[in-house]
């Protein structure tokens, strides 16, 4: 990949980084923007949701204190980096900005809109969506050049991935730009196109709600149907336990994108998946999915 020459140049000016939303993507973000020296602002919708952000990076890098991966003093370093608001207004003074609100199109195509009016015409405004196109995000934007997908893997301080998808429109160096970011935040990226579901999501989840239809058919319990995965492929965490981690909402959202999307049936979201989000069982978040917590 050709690196523009000015690449260097401008990631040293980026010393700051907004994040919308301080759920368990936007919170694990902000720690690791923060633990790679960047100062954070976190924005979310009320002071409890920014709370709640905090709690959970505090909480992550005390684990790290305890198990001597991490001095206090640079816990503090960390924790001292990040500021919190519930105005996007406050991220007119970041270098560059990362989406991660809930997975809902009209939500993510507002806060776009008014980025765009808030942050100066230079600041690349990145999006952690899962699925939905990057075209369409920018297109809110008057800067579509500067839009580009940087989509992160739960939990975000462990997962080494990062996907950063190219818009149509997505220019070169604003892919350059975000390409390092990754690299300074000791992630690997991995880039990817602008198709429904990009790369990851297009492989995981017809994976996630095909065992969910297997728990659907009586083809086995969700014990069985994990341990299968995780003994006989090797996989971390069986699919379901997986799903609940991630959130049967995202999961459901995902599968609705790219059925929508590529119009096949083969993404047609298993009607259990349905049934659970719509009685409240989103996974760990909440308490109940597949397994209860
Ligand atoms: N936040 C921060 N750190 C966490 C964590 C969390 N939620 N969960 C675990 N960790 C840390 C632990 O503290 C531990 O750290 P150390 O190595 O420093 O001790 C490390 O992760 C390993 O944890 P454990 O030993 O407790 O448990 P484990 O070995 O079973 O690993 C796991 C847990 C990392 C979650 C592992 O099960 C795994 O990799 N699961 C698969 C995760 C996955 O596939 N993620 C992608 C989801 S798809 C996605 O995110 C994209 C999308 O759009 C939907």
């Amino acid at each position: 990949m050709q690196t523009p020459q000015n690449i260097g140049g401008v990631l040293m000016e980026i010393k700051s980084f907004g994040v919308i939303g301080a759920g368990q993507m936007g919170s694990g973000i902000a720690q690791v923007a923060a633990a790679s020296g960047l100062q954070v602002v976190m924005s979310d919708i009320n002071s409890d949701c920014t709370a709640r952000g905090v709690g959970i990076i505090e909480k992550n890098l005390q684990r790290s204190v305890d198990k001597g991966k991490l001095t206090d003093a640079e816990r503090q370093a960390i924790l001292g980096r990040i500021k919190t608001t519930t105005k996007l207004a406050d991220l007119a003074e970041v270098d560059y900005v990362v989406e991660a609100a809930v997975e809902m199109e009209e939500l993510k195509f507002g806060i776009f809109r008014e980025l765009d009016t808030v942050c100066p015409p230079g600041v690349i405004l990145a999006t952690n969506t899962s699925s939905i196109p990057i075209g369409r995000i920018g297109a809110q934007t008057g800067r579509p050049e500067k839009v580009i997908g940087m989509h992160f893997m739960n939990p975000v301080p462990v997962m080494k991935l990062v996907e950063v998808i190219r818009g149509l429109r997505t220019s070169d160096e604003t892919f350059s730009i975000t390409w390092e970011l990754c690299h300074r935040f000791g992630k690997t990226p991995a880039e990817a196109n602008d198709f429904p579901g990009f790369i990851a999501n297009r492989i995981l989840m017809p994976m996630i709600n095909e065992a969910i239809f297997c728990l659907y058919q009586g083809v086995g319990k969700a014990e069985d149907i994990d341990t299968v995965m995780k003994l006989g492929m090797n996989h971390p965490m069986g699919p379901l336990a997986l799903a609940d981690l991630i959130g049967l909402d995202t999961c459901l959202a995902i599968m609705e994108t790219l059925y929508d999307g590529f119009k096949d049936s083969k993404y047609r979201p298993c009607p259990l998946l349905r049934k659970y989000v719509e009685a409240g069982w989103l996974g760990r978040k909440n308490g109940r999915g597949f397994y209860q917590y």
